[in-house]
């Protein structure tokens, strides 16, 4: 970008400042000239000079003349081309009006010799027969759908400016033969009149500066405005649509556009263009005076500024900044935050390698999800389960789906185990496995929690292993690890000390704040550790199997409990009150000093565990 615009930055938007520059560096520019072959259109101001742009989100950036009226003329016939699909479908479309460039001006009386078909939907012998094509009973009625569909681009509803209508309507002469020419070949079978009456008041809508550039936004945005969120045109068809607007959009300048700009476009004789950058941008330029290509003087130089200033060709595809894999690790490097007892550790610390976890991030598209295919097969035989986490996925295209179910289904027939997590808001996703496994996929494939999903490979893991989980089979105390290296008297003594307790499904154990006064040991059923959030949401820290000793810390000093407990099943535990451990310091000090050095291993485990998990992020 040239150096002299950055010397210009008057506002907080470094997009609304450039483009008060390109309006600043071009609006002094006075070649071309005004259309005047339409009479009423030789009255618009040939300084008259508006640039919009329209972002994904709907923001819309403006400078100079961008609410004055001015008409569509042939901007208009992409989007009157595209409601024929609508109505008609490719084929039959292609039947009546073909889609090669034909490097010849807009008006000219050219139709394909053997068939009388015109080269394609820009030039206005296309244009016409499209029109024609637009559905109704009447002529009025067709009409009206033609301005529904610019009301839907627009997002407001839009009327014809009658003089420039009446104007056209009156001096249209060569579009009246071209009309015959084409009643002549059938590609028009009724009457020309009505439809080309239509066509001159379709070109006649009057639209702003800032309506083209929400027109084009629309079509950027897969067919839906960016401003209401409503649908102008099927998504199927919006790729012909553009396309069509790329090969031809510009007529016999088509071929340096798309060379020195590099994005859809359409041009209209009162001075308006709009171009299209997918998934980007809309922009539309308003400035009278045309080159002899019927194209804005102004707007040509202000798109190819623009496209060359931010790199916006369309085959200057972005880099991805960041691979769409953020991270991939083993189950034995990163498992859920499920905390278990000392042998399930031992068993999962070997077997969890056969669990396989890639974080995605960023867009999934056919490029894209190739990768991370690609990448999953590279391991395919080292893993039992591949955990998919969707958490930093924006959007997955269709091709992306099909490509996961694909690898699913090579999954499946070698008795491996795929679960999405994190993926409840990838509805189509879930559409595409449902519609593709007749609404039977396993109720395990979509798991919105990351750990959720991590412990159901886990468990499985232990299930294999011992017939049950969650403590294989319930844990006795002596397995406690922090009981570890009693002996039989001095546990007896411990057990002496201790009440059993029990809890319902869901009922809190431990609340976070109350006084930290026991500690409790998990003989059955499992726990889940939270913090509330500042929204008052609860967020899962960890989860405890039985076997595994919480509350612990209180005999560290820690007063208060820093989180709460809550029984995710029924539950039965014993606990230990801190006023007798402290006593054990009096009468059995070997035995506090042993479930002290207890205390500290657990600790130590937890922190070492929790480092190999920051270091399998990183
Ligand atoms: O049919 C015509 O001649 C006009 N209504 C539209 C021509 C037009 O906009 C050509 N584009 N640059």
């Amino acid at each position: 970008m040239s150096d002299e615009f950055f010397s210009e930055l008057k506002s907080a938007s470094p997009i609304q400042d450039y483009l008060q520059y390109l309006h600043d560096k071009f609006k002094s520019i006075n070649d071309g000239e005004v259309a005047s072959y339409i009479p009423e259109l030789a009255t618009a101001d040939p300084n008259w000079f508006g640039i919009s742009i329209v972002t994904m989100d709907g923001h819309l950036y403006e400078v100079g003349d961008t609410r004055i009226p001015f008409t569509i003329q042939s901007i208009s016939k992409p989007f009157v081309y595209g409601l024929a699909l609508e109505d008609h479908g490719r084929t039959d479309v292609l039947n009546k009006i073909g889609v090669e460039p034909s490097g010849e001006a807009f008006n000219s009386i050219s139709l394909r010799p053997e068939t009388g078909q015109p080269f394609n939907p820009m030039i206005n012998a296309g244009a016409i027969a499209a029109t024609g094509l637009v559905e109704g009973h009447t002529p009025d009625l067709q009409f009206q759908r033609i301005l529904d569909l610019f009301h839907h681009y627009t997002g407001h509803p839009v009327e014809v400016d009658e003089r420039v209508y009446q104007s056209e309507s009156s001096t249209g002469h060569r579009n009246r033969a071209i009309a015959y020419m084409l009643r002549n070949f059938d590609i028009i079978q009724d009457d020309p009149s009505p439809i080309l009456e239509n066509y001159f008041k379709q070109c006649s809508i009057s639209v702003t500066g800032n309506d083209l550039a929400v027109i084009a936004g629309t079509l950027a945005n897969a067919g839906i405005n960016p401003l209401n969120g409503r649908r102008a045109i099927r998504s199927e068809y919006v790729e012909n649509v553009l396309s069509i607007m790329g090969t031809c959009g510009m007529y016999d300048y088509a071929g340096e556009w798309i060379y020195r700009v590099g994005m859809p476009a359409k041009s209209g004789v009162a001075g308006g263009i709009v171009a299209v950058l997918p998934g980007q941008l809309g922009i539309g330029i308003y400035s009278p005076p045309l080159d002899p290509k019927g194209n804005s003087v102004r707007g040509i130089q202000t798109c190819h500024q623009l496209s060359m200033d931010f790199n916006l060709h369309m085959f200057n595809v972005p880099h991805s900044t960041q691979s769409v894999i953020r991270t991939s690790y083993w189950g034995s490097e990163l498992g859920s935050d499920r905390v278990r007892p000392l042998e399930e550790r031992l068993y999962l610390k070997k077997s969890a390698s056969k669990i396989l976890v890639y974080e995605l991030q960023g867009d999934l598209n056919f490029s894209t999800a190739e990768i991370v295919v690609r990448k999953i097969n590279e391991s395919f035989k080292s893993f039992e389960f591949l955990v998919i986490n969707l958490k930093r996925i924006l959007h997955i295209d269709e091709s992306a789906c099909k490509l996961f179910l694909s690898l699913y289904l090579r999954m499946k027939g070698m008795n491996k185990t795929l679960i999405f997590s994190e993926s409840s808001q990838h509805r189509l996703l879930q559409r595409i496995f449902k519609a593709n496994m007749n609404d039977s996929f396993p109720t395990k494939l979509f798991i919105d929690s990351h750990a959720a999903a991590l412990e159901v490979c886990e468990n499985t893991l232990l299930l294999g292993h011992s017939g049950q989980y969650g403590g294989i089979r319930e844990q006795v105390l002596a397995k406690h690890e922090f009981l570890a290296d009693l002996s039989p008297d001095e546990m007896s003594i411990v057990e002496a000390m201790m009440k059993p307790q029990s809890f319902e499904k869901d009922q809190e154990i431990v609340a976070a704040g109350s006084i930290a006064d026991e500690i409790f040991l998990l003989t059955s059923g499992t726990v889940t550790v939270c913090i509330s959030l500042p929204d008052g949401r609860l967020n899962r820290l960890a989860s405890f199997s039985a076997g595994v000793t919480f509350g612990e810390l209180a005999m560290g000093g820690a007063n208060k409990r820093s989180a709460s407990v809550y029984a995710d099943t029924e539950v039965e535990c014993f606990t230990l009150s801190l006023e007798d451990l402290d006593q054990l310091e009096k009468d059995h000090p070997a035995i506090q000093c042993k479930l002290l050095r207890n205390v500290l291993r657990l600790t130590t485990n937890r922190l070492e565990s929790a480092n190999r998990s920051i270091g399998a992020l990183l």
